[in-house]
C-alpha cells in the first residue's frame, strides 16, 4: 500500500505515525470527506440532478425550511435515497478498528463527527454527532420525536418510505423535520460538552475531511492546540490551516488504514 504514495508522503504518514504510538489520548473530528469515497458528495461538491441549482446551505437553514417547508423536506428525502444504501468505506473500517484496539489497552479514543450519515456506527464505532441525524425526524415546533420508518431505520432500509408528502406532529400539528443541526441553530448540548471534553484533554487531534471552515465545529482544533495538542490533518486538498503540525494531503480511505498499520507496528 506503501507504494501507491510519493516518497515525502510516506515520511509523513511514519511521522504522523511515530507521534501517534506514542499518545494515548486521541480525538479525531471527521467530516463529509470521510464518507466521500463511500460515494456520499461533500458539501463544497456542486449538486447534481434535480437540485444542481440549489445551494446546501442555503436549504439547510430554519428560515429555508419555514418559507418552503416542502422543498427542505424533499430534499432531505431526496438525500437519504442517496445515502441509504451506502456502506463504510476503509477510512470508516480503519476508524472503528482503532478505536477498539485502544478500548483494549485502555487509551481515550474519542470520534466526533459532522457528518450526519450512520457509516461510522455501521463501522463499529462509538461516534458522537455533532450535526445531527439523517435517520432520525423531530417536530420543528415542539421538538418531540417523530417515529415512522424513517426514524426507525434499522438495517432494512429497503422499507424506508421516501414519499415527497409533508408529515405533521401528533402534539401540535407543527411540520416534522430532519433531526440535524441547521445552520444558525444550536449544538446538542451533551454532544459538545463531549466533544470540547476530548478536544481540551487530547495529545493528538485530528482532522479527516472536512474543509474545517463551519463552527463551531472547526474550534475544536483550536481548543485542542491552545491545550498542547499536535494537529494531524487528513484531506487530499489541505485547508489553508495553519495550526495544523502534519498535513497528510491524500484521501481518508488510503491513508487511514496505512496510519492504524504503522501506529499499531510501532506500538
Ligand atoms: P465539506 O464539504 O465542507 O468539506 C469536505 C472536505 O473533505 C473538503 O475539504 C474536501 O477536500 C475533503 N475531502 C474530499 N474527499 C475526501 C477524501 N476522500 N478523504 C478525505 N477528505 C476528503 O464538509 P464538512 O467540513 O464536513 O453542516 O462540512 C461541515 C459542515 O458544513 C457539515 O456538517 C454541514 C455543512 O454544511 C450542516 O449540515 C449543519
Amino acid at each position: 500500500m506503501l507504494a501507491e504514495l510519493s516518497p515525502k508522503l510516506i515520511a509523513e504518514v511514519q511521522r504522523a505515525a511515530k507521534l501517534l504510538a506514542t499518545k494515548s489520548r486521541i480525538c479525531v473530528l471527521t467530516g463529509a470527506g470521510v464518507s466521500a469515497e463511500s460515494g456520499i458528495p461533500t458539501f463544497r461538491d456542486k449538486q447534481t440532478g434535480l437540485w444542481q441549482h440549489y445551494r446546501a446551505e442555503d436549504l439547510a437553514t430554519p428560515t429555508a425550511f419555514e418559507r418552503d417547508p416542502k422543498l427542505v423536506w424533499s430534499w432531505y428525502q431526496w438525500r437519504r435515497q442517496l445515502v441509504h444504501d451506502k456502506t463504510p468505506n476503509p477510512a470508516h473500517l480503519a476508524l472503528a478498528e482503532w478505536q477498539q484496539d485502544a478500548k483494549k489497552n485502555k487509551q481515550s479514543f474519542t470520534l466526533i463527527t459532522q457528518n450526519v450519515d450512520d457509516l461510522h456506527e455501521q463501522a463499529g464505532s462509538t461516534v458522537t454527532h455533532l450535526h445531527g441525524h439523517l435517520w432520525r425526524n423531530r417536530c420543528h415546533d415542539c421538538g418531540t420525536p417523530f417515529q415512522n420508518e424513517v426514524a426507525a431505520w434499522d438495517s432494512s432500509k429497503e422499507a424506508i418510505n421516501f414519499d415527497d408528502e409533508l408529515v405533521t406532529c401528533q402534539h401540535c400539528d407543527g411540520y416534522i423535520r430532519p433531526d440535524i443541526v441547521w445552520f444558525g441553530e444550536a449544538l446538542p448540548g451533551q454532544a459538545w460538552q463531549t466533544a470540547e471534553d476530548a478536544a481540551a484533554n487530547c495529545e493528538v487531534f485530528i482532522s479527516v475531511g472536512t474543509s474545517s471552515l463551519v463552527y463551531p465545529a472547526a474550534g475544536l482544533a483550536h481548543l485542542a492546540k491552545q491545550n498542547g495538542a499536535k494537529l494531524i490533518e487528513i484531506n487530499p486538498d489541505p485547508t489553508p490551516n495553519t495550526i495544523v503540525d502534519i498535513t497528510l494531503a491524500v484521501k481518508a480511505g488510503v491513508v487511514m488504514p496505512l496510519l492504524l498499520q504503522q501506529v499499531i507496528a510501532l506500538s
